[in-house]
């Protein structure tokens, strides 16, 4: 019997996750299935455990079920105890452990896809959401000058700013004044979703190599056509992140790493 994947969430059916994995599996000669699980809203764990009594041996999770996989989960690594969230999930013999891909597939993603380091730099990440804490420690573990966040709600980024200081250097913006200086501004909002743009000054675009949208669609989002009218060099949207962080799932499953740029160009052209 083929070693068994599978990527769980409601709704499900637009996941590139099987095409990402299929394809890394062909590449590496691993003989493994992936498939794509709906869950209902308050069935997560009975259809986790399902597919584990039938022999599965790793899930990717996605929304709306990152922090109740967390939950879930016997074991942590660090990077995901410290997110609060668990993106991937290995089953070996009684344990399940959780592990969270998306801060490492975001620093990939940057440094090698687009050629940017990270140390150094002065980055701002916009949000204090989920997506944003997933980021936080392996943005601040390549030592980065300075991490700042912004958020619209002064609480939930004052509570990252806190839990997180202890790692690296991190301020905290509610107002940001229109001539701050960074190197590189990612986008951890879900405005995208909606087609928004996050409160930001034009002018603190001027000076960016990159803008990075953690969101991908098929059209630009409006993040980063403002980022490029204002000045901004280079900007990225989140396909790139979004094969890394399944690489490294990938790797955690399988002890291989599969070449991404090439399912990047792909899924690039598909979409
Ligand atoms: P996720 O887990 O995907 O990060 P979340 O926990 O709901 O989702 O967080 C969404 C983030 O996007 C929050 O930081 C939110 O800001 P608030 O804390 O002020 O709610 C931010 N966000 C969503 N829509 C936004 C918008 N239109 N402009 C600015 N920030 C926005």
């Amino acid at each position: 019997m083929l070693d068994s994947y599978a990527v769980i969430g409601n709704p499900i059916s637009h996941s590139k996750s099987p095409l990402i994995h299929k394809t890394f599996a062909q590449q590496t000669n691993q003989a493994m299935q992936y498939a794509a699980l709906l869950a209902p809203l308050d069935g997560f764990q009975a259809t986790v455990e399902s597919f584990r009594q039938q022999g599965g041996k790793g899930m990717n999770v996605t929304v709306p079920f990152k922090l109740e996989a967390y939950r879930l989960a016997t074991r942590l690594t660090e990077r995901a105890t410290i997110a609060q969230a668990v993106n991937t999930l290995k089953f070996e013999y009684d344990e399940i452990l959780g592990d969270n891909t998306d801060g490492a597939g975001l620093v990939r993603d940057i440094e090698n896809n687009l050629g940017i380091p990270i140390a150094e730099k002065r980055i701002l990440l916009l949000g204090a959401g989920g997506a944003a804490r997933g980021v936080i420690l392996p943005l601040l573990q390549q030592k980065p000058s300075l991490l700042a966040i912004a958020n619209r709600t002064r609480g939930t980024a004052e509570a990252l700013q806190d839990q997180f200081s202890a790692y690296g250097n991190i301020v905290m913006h509610i107002f940001m004044p229109s001539n701050a200086h960074f190197d590189i501004i990612i986008n951890a909002t879900s405005a995208s979703l909606h087609d928004a743009l996050p409160e930001i000054p034009a002018g603190v675009f001027a000076q960016a190599t990159l803008a990075y949208d953690m969101m991908y669609r098929q059209e630009s989002t409006r993040f980063l056509k403002f980022a490029q009218q204002n000045g901004t060099r280079q900007i990225a949207d989140g396909i790139g992140m979004l094969v890394e962080q399944a690489a490294e799932s990938f790797f955690l499953w399988r002890g291989i790493r599969p070449q991404t740029k090439p399912v990047i160009a792909m899924l690039k052209s598909q979409i």
